[in-house]
């Protein structure tokens, strides 16, 4: 009954309703989503901005540890960074110090958030932070004037990611970067509802669509990958922009599921495997083939 619940948390009568280009709306849909699906991907409600408490929470360096991410994304001081779905500006401030010749461009559709963005900024004496109302559909970024464009947590919530990538990608200059940070889809360990999960296969797809590259995935994160994408590099007239080198990656890949010892993944992933089948075990990335029985 646990199981079913984690793992199938609506029903499968997904009745198609209406088809738009890159969308499909459905009626029959998982309460935490929109409806609204995207390369068979369903988009989740936005997070409003009440929750930015939850952003600010002490605990989330011990948790998600941001400062990581920020260190691992290799920002030159001259950088030009977006935080799109900047929230309260949590990523955007802790990046600001280190692009301290460039700026940050904060950007979120709900003017609340960036009103909060407007107060840390006087309150942390910070001027590189610029924060850029989006809509749904435009991150509102000028031309080719970005190197690296971050979303943590955000993507799987935009309502037309379709758009808002190709936005992106249009504020990006040629060879610039794509970072997207989202919580593991491929583990069912990871408590964070479905919906706001993403696999990397998925968002591979997803970023595919738009033109971008993959390049790497670090997993040094304990629940989220970050995966980093690029822009085309083509010939300009002016071209600034060294092509971007995917660094080596410094720390171990841990192996499997962030739980316990090796002995209780060991009966975790039999367990799972006796439930859901051989093929469910195979499945899961990094899986040592000797064990799958
Ligand atoms: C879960 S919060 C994450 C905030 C921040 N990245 C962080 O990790 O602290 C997601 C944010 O994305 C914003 N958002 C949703 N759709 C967006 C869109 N189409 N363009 C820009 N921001 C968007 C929301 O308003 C919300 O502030």
């Amino acid at each position: 009954m646990i199981w079913g619940l984690l793992f199938n948390p609506y029903t499968e009568a997904n009745a198609v309703t209406t088809t738009f280009n890159a969308y499909e709306q459905r009626v029959k849909h998982s309460p935490d989503g929109i409806g609204k699906f995207y390369i068979k991907r369903e988009i989740a409600r936005v997070m409003g901005h009440t929750g930015a408490g939850w952003l600010e929470r002490p605990t989330r360096e011990l948790e998600e540890q941001p400062s990581k991410v920020v260190s691992g994304l290799d920002l030159k001081p001259t950088n030009v960074v977006a935080d799109i779905g900047a929230g309260t500006g949590y990523f955007s401030f802790l990046m600001a110090p280190l692009v301290s010749q460039g700026k940050v461009l904060a950007v979120d559709i709900q003017p609340e958030m960036l009103d909060i963005i407007d107060f840390f900024k006087q309150e942390k004496n910070i001027s590189n932070v610029e924060p850029i109302l989006a809509t749904l559909s435009n991150p509102n970024l000028p031309f080719e004037s970005v190197d690296l464009a971050l979303m943590v947590d955000a993507y799987h919530e935009f309502e037309n990611p379709k758009e808002v990538m190709e936005g992106i990608v249009r504020g990006l200059k040629p060879g610039g970067r794509v970072v997207l940070v989202e919580y593991r889809g491929e583990n069912p360990f990871i408590m964070i509802k479905p919906l706001h999960k993403m696999t990397q296969k998925q968002v591979k797809k997803e970023m595919q669509a738009v033109g971008l590259t993959w390049r790497e995935t670090k997993n040094f994160l304990p629940q989220q990958h970050l995966m980093i994408f690029e822009k085309r590099l083509y010939p300009t007239e002016n071209q600034t922009t060294t092509p971007w080198q995917p660094q080596p990656e410094k720390q171990t890949q841990r192996r499997g599921l962030p739980i316990g010892n090796l002995t209780s993944q060991f009966l975790a992933y039999q367990y799972l495997g006796w439930y859901y089948g051989r093929d469910f075990i195979a499945a899961i990335p990094n899986y040592p083939a000797k064990l799958i029985i």
